[in-house]
């Protein structure tokens, strides 16, 4: 029934000295992301699905879900990364501080004129590269976004749409990364790319950073909820800065009681959990032909890596089937609990729990991760339907079946 699910513990007992560290991840970052955020018109709270009836049905305490796919009109939760960065790169270039920049201010025609025309580049499975393509043409700047090959037309579409120049390359997602920086360097291009290289880490911190304000709303409405702490958080990885954010926010807020982080990738492009095996760096290369558009990523953020491996409880890779049965429960709820779209990459944590309170074959990692009763899982639902067509052949078609049952 596991068919290629597999996992690793975090064996790891490091010493406190030998930790990542946090500073960069504590509760006021996050705000000073937030803060920016909130000086967006569109900005608005995505929402917390309680999932009660689901909960009772794995018999556990709770189950959240956190909806991305209302994030700015933009179907996923990407934004937030790269419009931070972009954010903080102007006000860099201005010579000010981010909390002095709001983004109406960002878009007055007093800054344009003395910031000059800046073309942002970047490569994308779609969301990303969506939302660096709107927070560009928002402050009226250019933006090219390249895209692996195999990605779909309709997120290229979405792209262009929200004001970039794009197209489908050749070549995979890392492939693309490495043209975009070339394409930098040859025409004065800025990057924003949500992974790191040797000399290229603030900009992907940045967006780091600005995948923290979905997590310091999370825990808000957790609270308001009368949950004071998720036990445990289940996050999807493609090059891991959005888990590692996460991971890092939830490490700092809590220290020691922490919740246990599960960080889940496509078997194709495992290259978080095979690093957590190895004990070091491993890139995993090739077409990554997986549904899971947004986790195709087959070299890990270095800096996302190391807090992925020091907060981190668990790291499993999985088959698409495991997504596909995550779309198709988040879309037909139990009982009273509300609906969640969550596309692809958004819903394999939904399917991966399945499999944790259901699969027989990984009923010792449910124990040792200590899923029971008292449990309050956090899942991220990344993004809706990006790729509409694709999302009805799995919903409605039952593409991607599940494993028969044992
Ligand atoms: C919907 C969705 N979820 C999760 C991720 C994973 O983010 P990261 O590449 O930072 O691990 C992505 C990345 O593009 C995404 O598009």
């Amino acid at each position: 029934m596991t068919g290629t699910m597999q996992w690793k513990f975090n064996e790891t007992l490091r010493s406190k000295d030998g930790l990542a560290s946090l500073d960069r991840f504590t509760w006021d970052e996050a705000n000073r992301a937030r803060a920016f955020h909130r000086t967006f018109d569109c900005y608005k709270e995505t929402p917390m699905a309680s999932l009660h009836r689901l909960a009772k049905h794995w018999g556990l305490g709770g189950v959240y879900v956190k909806d991305e796919s209302h994030r700015f009109g933009l179907n996923a939760f990407k934004v937030l990364g790269g419009a931070y960065a972009i954010g903080r790169y102007l006000a860099e270039r201005l010579g000010m501080n981010i909390e002095d920049l709001s983004f109406e201010r960002l878009r007055s025609n007093e800054i344009r004129e003395k910031l000059g025309e800046i073309t942002f580049v970047t490569a994308t499975d779609g969301n990303h590269g969506r939302g660096v393509a709107w927070a560009a043409s928002q402050l009226s700047q250019r933006s090219v976004v390249y895209m692996p090959h195999g990605s779909s037309p309709t997120r290229l579409e979405a792209i262009r749409a929200a004001g970039a120049e794009a197209e489908i390359m050749q070549w995979n997602y890392d492939e693309c990364v490495r043209h975009a920086a070339r394409m930098a360097e040859e025409h004065g291009w800025v990057v924003v790319q949500d992974t790191a290289w040797d000399g290229y880490d603030a900009i992907p911190e940045w967006i780091m950073q600005g995948y923290s304000t979905l997590a310091i709303e999370a825990i808000e409405q957790l609270r308001a909820l009368g949950v004071p702490k998720p036990t445990h958080v289940l996050l999807q990885a493609g090059v891991g800065s959005f888990a590692g954010a996460v991971t890092a926010l939830f490490a700092s807020v809590y220290g020691d009681e922490r919740p246990a982080i599960i960080i889940v990738e496509p078997n194709k492009a495992d290259c978080i959990y095979r690093s957590a095996r190895a004990g070091s760096l491993q890139v995993v290369t090739g077409a990554m032909n997986t549904i899971m558009a947004g986790l195709a990523c087959g070299e890990p953020n270095p800096a996302a890596l190391q807090l992925l491996q020091d907060y981190g409880s668990l790291y499993i890779s999985c088959p698409d089937s495991v997504a596909a049965k995550g779309m198709r429960m988040l879309g037909n709820p139990l009982g009273d609990d509300p609906m969640v779209i969550s596309g692809e990459s958004g819903a394999v944590t939904a399917g991966l729990l399945d499999h944790l309170m259901a699969d027989p074959q990984l009923s010792d990692a449910k124990d040792r991760i200590g899923l029971t009763a008292a449990s309050h899982v956090l899942l991220v639902s990344t993004e809706g339907d990006t790729d509409p067509s694709r999302y009805r052949d799995v919903v409605w078609d039952g593409m991607f079946p599940s494993f028969a049952k044992a």
